[in-house]
């Protein structure tokens, strides 16, 4: 077992520091220190990352900010932009930072500038999402191409499934779906309104080896041809997104309706490439490229600025806080801004498929906790679901709220609401209500007596519930692309805290092999050395399908 990082004096700093910490109320921290939201929160243009309300102080951050030097973040961060191929479990660089790079500088891997590809790939996206929105692209038989369907799984199908749905208000003229489950019910209900004259198919995976993907991807050609009665209307209706020029050839996909993206683009950073396709198709180039310049601009933060004012490298370092601190186990995403619904799924995969690891870099145990389970869903909905648990339940559960100051929806009074809702409950998060507070509102309300003693405990809140506030001007292209790209820097840093690497994911193979496995068997081939318990479902479900 590696105990590397809990031998180092900066860990057992805050571990000391911790101790103390527990005792410590926020209320009493606000109540006692009027410039602690001045200190706490941190800038990026009109984007505010309010930390106050986090379980730290200043002596937190100062260790957190030694923990990350000891950690060498400044130089891992180098590393990562000068294209070293710190995913050394697959030996390839990390350079998601290059599909946005607008800086006009050369990113190179291996001596070899990638910019000019990248340049050349987001000109082939320009010039075909232009002629597939202007209908110069048509179908086969002639007719306006109307609905997109994306057929991927994980990082093929949840960066672009969120930013579409993040940015519908640019969206159109064209309609977009999202087909990513093998479950043949996701398919079938996305075909069912779907005219296959209309239709364009783009086939995303990165290995091109997906059995999801490509087991839509066949369904989905047999749909087309079934109607469309020739295989050359493939080639008007199948376009693919890949590493893998000759897997997508040997399924009939033209590779001259490739487009191309590279081994040093994690499936889950590469919403930024051609991965990013189906957002090209819905909002237009133009917004493609305002979501790559936010990221490039918040890629330029996160490699130039201090540490100590690093938002990427706080609101890593506050993660990690409380995960190896203070005992959390999930981290809440709780987006107040409904077009963002999707975006905890995508940061599970971001964060859970990057950090989601329990061998260090070396290959030995690690000796501390690393990534969270997260999870969440849209305020006010959230509210009135699971927010008792984070209010009055026995857990800590750090929150990140996001919220747009502007709606740009024609709903001003709704968004007055729903602001108010975000503000109140980080607030009532932490402040909570105390015994003598609950017990005043009851007596106003007329209760005395026994009837208010029992009902008493049930109206205490314990309060210093920790949240972390994220507040920018409004969602758009841009802003977006600064929001993931934060996160996307929050992950690489923990990576290198919790010295994992955090980009390959070796931990969703196994899974895969079995099925594989399984699958011959439930076609009637030979039964394997299963447990009993696979044994007793496998049989179970072939008396329920009469096999
Ligand atoms: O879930 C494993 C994984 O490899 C992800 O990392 C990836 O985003 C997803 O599968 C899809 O892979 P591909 O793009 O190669 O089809």
């Amino acid at each position: 077992m590696s105990e590397t990082r809990l031998g180092w004096p900066e860990w057992q700093a805050l571990e000391a520091h911790a101790r103390a910490v527990r005792q410590l109320h926020l209320r009493r921290l606000f109540e006692e220190d009027p410039g602690r939201f001045e200190r706490l929160s941190f800038r990026f243009d009109d984007l505010l990352l309010d930390l106050s309300k986090n379980l730290v102080t200043d002596e937190t951050l100062r260790l957190l900010l030694r923990l990350a030097e000891r950690a060498d973040v400044p130089g891992w961060i180098a590393r990562m932009f000068a294209g070293e191929r710190i995913n050394h479990t697959e030996g390839r660089a990390v350079l998601h930072v290059a599909l946005r790079n607008r800086s006009g500088r050369p990113i190179r891997v291996d001596g070899e500038d990638v910019m000019p590809r990248v340049e050349a790939v987001l000109a082939r996206m320009r010039a075909f999402s232009e002629a597939v929105r202007t209908g110069a692209w048509r179908g086969h038989t002639g007719r306006r191409i109307t609905d997109v369907v994306n057929l991927g799984i994980g990082g093929s199908d949840l960066g672009p499934r969120m930013v579409c749905r993040a940015l519908r208000p640019w969206g159109g003229p064209l309609r977009v779906h999202f087909v990513a489950n093998v479950d043949g019910a996701d398919l079938a209900d996305t075909l069912a309104g779907l005219d296959p004259e209309r239709t364009l198919f783009i086939v995303a995976s990165k290995s091109f080896t997906t059995q999801e993907t490509l087991t839509n991807a066949r369904s989905a050609r047999a749909w087309l041809l079934e109607r469309l009665a020739d295989e050359a209307a493939v080639a008007r209706h199948f376009v693919a997104v890949s590493t893998h020029r000759e897997a997508v050839a040997a399924f009939g996909i033209d590779p001259a309706n490739m487009f191309e993206f590279w081994d040093w683009v994690g499936g889950r950073f590469s919403l930024w490439s051609a991965i990013g396709l189906p957002i090209a198709l819905y909002v237009g180039m133009d917004r493609f490229e305002a979501l790559l310049a936010g990221a490039h601009e918040m890629d330029e933060h996160f490699r130039t600025a201090p540490l100590g004012a690093n938002l990427p490298v706080l609101l890593a370092l506050v993660g990690v806080w409380y995960v190896d601190f203070l005992g959390a186990e999930t981290q809440a995403v709780l987006p107040y801004d409904q077009r963002l619904e999707r975006l905890p799924a995508y940061l599970q995969q971001a964060e859970m498929e990057s950090n989601g690891k329990s061998v260090d870099r070396a290959g030995r145990r690690v000796g501390w906790h690393t990534c969270p389970v997260v999870w969440g869903e849209p305020g006010t909905n959230g509210q009135h679901a699971f927010f008792q648990l984070l209010h009055q339940g026995t857990r800590l559960v750090p929150c990140d709220f996001l919220l747009a100051a502007e709606g740009g929806d024609p709903y001003p009074e709704h968004h007055r609401i729903l602001v108010a809702n975000a503000l109140a409950q980080a607030e009532a998060l932490m402040r909570g209500r105390t015994e003598a507070e609950a017990r005043a509102e009851l007596e106003a309300a007329g209760l005395s007596g026994e009837a208010l003693e029992r009902l008493l405990p049930h109206k205490v809140f314990p309060g210093n519930r920790p949240s972390t506030f994220i507040l920018y001007r409004r969602l758009d292209p841009r802003t977006l692309g600064r929001l993931i790209a934060l996160y996307e820097h929050k992950i690489f840093v923990q990576g290198v805290i919790w010295d994992v690497n955090a980009f390959d994911q070796w931990g969703v193979e196994l899974g895969k092999q079995l099925a594989s496995a399984i699958l011959p068997e439930l076609e009637g081939g030979a039964t394997g050395a299963h447990d009993a318990s696979t044994v007793g479902l496998m049989q179970h479900w072939r008396n329920l399908v009469g096999g």
